[in-house]
């Protein structure tokens, strides 16, 4: 883990609630998709977590939904602020095990760690299936960016607005995996799980305390014991995880 000054290089919107961020500063901390940050924000007493989205030698990319107060001042700030950013952050996922048929599966900003996974994936020419779920037309964001690394998400709405109606899990029955990778809202992922006959591993990205492994407000439980999705994760494996402990 390092603390570095980082320097918001653009902030613009994706839709009403999301926001692209990139941020230039040191990444070389920041090696594996699934990896999260922590951002100060001034006049905040805790710092805020967002996955890794995209990185280069250069900076790293984030999605931020606009969901309370943090979230919200984090949209205003202007192109130049600098922010106190917790790198190095988190396990990440195990790309190097996928097999010939990897399942991604996202739900809202939970895709941001995807995409960063999907990036290497096609890397190592494997072609994983994307699958994205969102609320409504309005809501979707990133297609393009999945499709310029050739990879055309399979989209999901709850409305049937934009992609089949429903639910992404709805199609996991029929889609071949040799290995599956998700991230969203814990009842999306418990979904996956239940849904799913074959390995995985899922990314947490649940409300913090700390944030820093002191208050176990973050954690989950595993055959394992409880783990802290700060510390110990936010990826986990289906196998470890134990839903109704
Ligand atoms: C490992 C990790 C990775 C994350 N990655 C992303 C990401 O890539 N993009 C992104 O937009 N967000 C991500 N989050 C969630 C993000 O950290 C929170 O949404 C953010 O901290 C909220 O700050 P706030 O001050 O705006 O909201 P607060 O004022 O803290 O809370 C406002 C409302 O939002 C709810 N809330 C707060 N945090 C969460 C949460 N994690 N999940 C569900 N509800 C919450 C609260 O219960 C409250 O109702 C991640 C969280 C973790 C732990
Ligand atoms: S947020 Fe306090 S231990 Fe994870």
């Amino acid at each position: 883990m390092e603390c570095i000054e980082f320097t918001i290089e653009e902030n613009r919107p994706l839709t009403r609630k999301v926001n692209l961020l990139r941020l230039a500063g040191n990444t070389a901390a920041i090696t594996r998709p699934g990896q999260f940050v922590s951002l100060s924000l001034p006049g905040f007493f805790l710092r805020r977590p967002f996955s890794v989205c995209d990185r280069d030698d250069h900076g790293i990319t984030l999605l931020v939904e606009r969901v309370g107060e943090g979230t919200s001042l984090l949209h205003t700030l202007p192109a130049g602020t600098a922010l106190s950013v917790l790198t190095g952050l988190g396990n990440g996922f195990t790309g190097g095990v996928a097999g010939d048929s990897p399942l991604l599966i996202g739900g809202g900003t939970g895709l941001s760690p995807l995409f960063w996974l999907t990036k290497e994936l096609t890397a190592q020419n494997t072609k994983p299936t994307v699958l994205l779920g969102f609320r409504t037309a309005a809501d979707v964001f990133f297609e393009e960016e999945f499709c310029a690394l050739g990879i055309r998400p399979l989209l999901f709405t709850e409305d049937g607005s934009a992609g089949r109606k429903g639910l992404v899990t709805d199609a996991l029955p029929e889609i071949p995996c040799s290995m599956f990778y998700a991230c969203g809202p814990e009842a999306m992922l418990r979904a996956v799980c239940e849904s799913s006959s074959g390995p995985g591993e899922l990314a947490f990205d649940v409300r913090m305390g700390c944030g820093f492994g002191a208050c176990m407000g973050c954690s989950r439980a595993t055959t394992g014991g409880m783990k802290r999705v700060c510390k110990d994760g936010p990826v986990f494996r289906k196998e470890e995880l134990l839903w109704d402990a």
